[in-house]
C-alpha cells in the first residue's frame, strides 16, 4: 500500500518532527454503564479515528501552518487504510512513517464513553517508531523534535541527545503510562529536552520522585478546566483555560501542545504561548473525536500585538 498525500495548506517556519505511537482509536458512544464482566452494553455510536499524541499534535500544527512530519508506524491490517487516509488528508508530511510489520496485532485503542466519562483499553504492538528515526533526525531536515509519549522515548532513550546534536530542540508530552512514571530515572532519560508537558495527574507522580522543576528547563502542567501552568527559572506563569462547551475531551491535552509549541517556537513569551495552547486546546473540546477534520486555524496573537 502507498500512502496518497494530502495538500498541505501554505505552511511556513521552523519545520517539526513529530514522533510516536499512532493508534486506531475505535470509539463506542452513549453507553449507559460501564461493562461488567459477565454481561453485556450495548454502544449507540461507534467512530473509527486516527490516535495518539504524536499525530494529534502533528495535525494540529499543520492546521496552525507550520511544516510537520510524523514518525510513526500506521497500524496492521484491516485498519491501515482508513488510518493512512486520514492522514494523508490532514497535510502531515508521512515520507517518515512505516507501515508496521506484518504479523503484528493491530494497534488499537477502544473508548467507552458513558456520560462524561469515558475508559480506555489499549492494545500497544510493536515498536512506537519506525527504526530509522535516528537517521531522520541526524539528517537535518527538522528543527524541532515532539515525542507524544514518554513511553516513546523510554523505548529510544538516545533521541533527544541525537536531536540536540542536529541543533534541534525537544518537546516531550509525558501521557499516562504506570510503568513508565514508576521509574526513578526519568530526569535522565529527560535530559536535554527544553519543554516536558505533564498533565495535573502525571505531574503528581513525577513529583514523587524529584520536583518538576529538575525534568526540563520549562515544564508546562495542563490541568483541564483549570488551564495550564509554565515552570521555568524559578517562576511559575499560570493562564486559564476558555470557557468551551465540551463536546469530547479526546485530544485537548495534544491541541493544547500544538498551540503551545507554535508560538514557542517563534519566541514568544509563555503567557502568549499558554493562551495560544487553551486556545487550540479549545478547538478540540468544541468537536468531536481526535483530529480528523481539523480546519485551518487562525494563529493566535497576542491582545497587544
Ligand atoms: N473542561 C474543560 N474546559 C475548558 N478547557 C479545558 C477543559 N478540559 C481541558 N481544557 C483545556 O485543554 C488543556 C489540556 O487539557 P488537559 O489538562 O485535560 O490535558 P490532558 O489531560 O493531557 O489531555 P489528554 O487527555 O488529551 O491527554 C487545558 O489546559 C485547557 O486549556
Ligand atoms: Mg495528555
Amino acid at each position: 500500500m502507498t500512502i496518497k498525500q494530502g495538500v498541505a495548506p501554505r505552511l511556513r517556519g521552523k519545520r517539526v518532527l513529530c514522533a510516536g505511537r499512532l493508534y486506531c482509536d475505535l470509539v463506542m458512544g452513549g453507553l449507559p454503564t460501564a461493562p461488567i464482566a459477565g454481561q453485556e452494553v450495548y454502544a449507540d455510536t461507534l467512530a473509527m479515528t486516527a490516535g495518539g499524541g504524536a499525530y494529534i499534535t502533528a495535525a494540529y500544527l499543520v492546521a496552525l501552518g507550520r511544516e510537520v512530519g510524523l514518525s510513526a508506524l500506521i497500524p496492521a491490517e484491516p485498519f491501515a487504510g482508513p488510518i493512512a487516509s486520514e492522514l494523508a488528508a490532514a497535510g502531515i508530511d508521512l515520507a517518515p512513517c512505516a507501515f508496521a510489520p506484518a504479523g503484528l496485532d493491530p494497534q488499537i485503542t477502544v473508548a467507552l464513553v458513558m456520560g462524561d466519562d469515558r475508559a480506555f483499553v489499549t492494545r500497544r504492538s510493536g515498536p512506537a517508531v519506525p527504526s530509522d528515526l535516528p537517521d531522520l533526525i541526524a539528517a537535518g531536515g527538522y528543527d524541532h523534535l515532539h515525542i507524544g509519549e514518554l513511553a516513546t522515548l523510554a523505548e529510544m532513550p538516545d533521541i533527544v541527545a541525537r536531536a540536540k546534536a542536529a541543533h534541534m530542540t525537544v518537546s516531550v508530552d509525558c501521557a499516562w503510562d504506570t510503568q513508565v512514571l514508576a521509574r526513578g530515572d526519568l530526569v535522565d532519560l529527560l535530559a536535554g529536552a527544553d519543554v516536558f508537558l505533564p498533565n495535573r495527574v502525571e505531574a503528581a507522580a513525577l513529583a514523587r520522585h524529584a520536583p518538576l522543576a529538575a525534568y526540563a528547563p520549562l515544564v508546562v502542567v495542563k490541568n483541564g478546566k483549570n488551564g495550564a501552568e509554565a515552570f521555568a527559572q524559578g517562576h511559575q506563569t499560570h493562564r486559564p483555560a476558555l470557557p468551551v462547551k465540551v463536546v469530547d475531551t479526546v485530544g485537548a491535552g495534544d491541541a493544547f501542545n500544538a498551540g503551545f509549541l507554535d508560538r514557542w517556537l517563534d519566541g514568544a513569551n509563555l503567557t502568549e504561548c499558554l493562551d495560544a495552547g487553551a486556545r487550540v486546546a479549545s478547538v478540540a473540546l468544541a468537536r468531536q473525536g481526535g483530529a480528523r477534520g481539523v480546519e485551518r486555524l487562525a494563529r493566535h496573537r497576542a491582545a497587544a500585538e
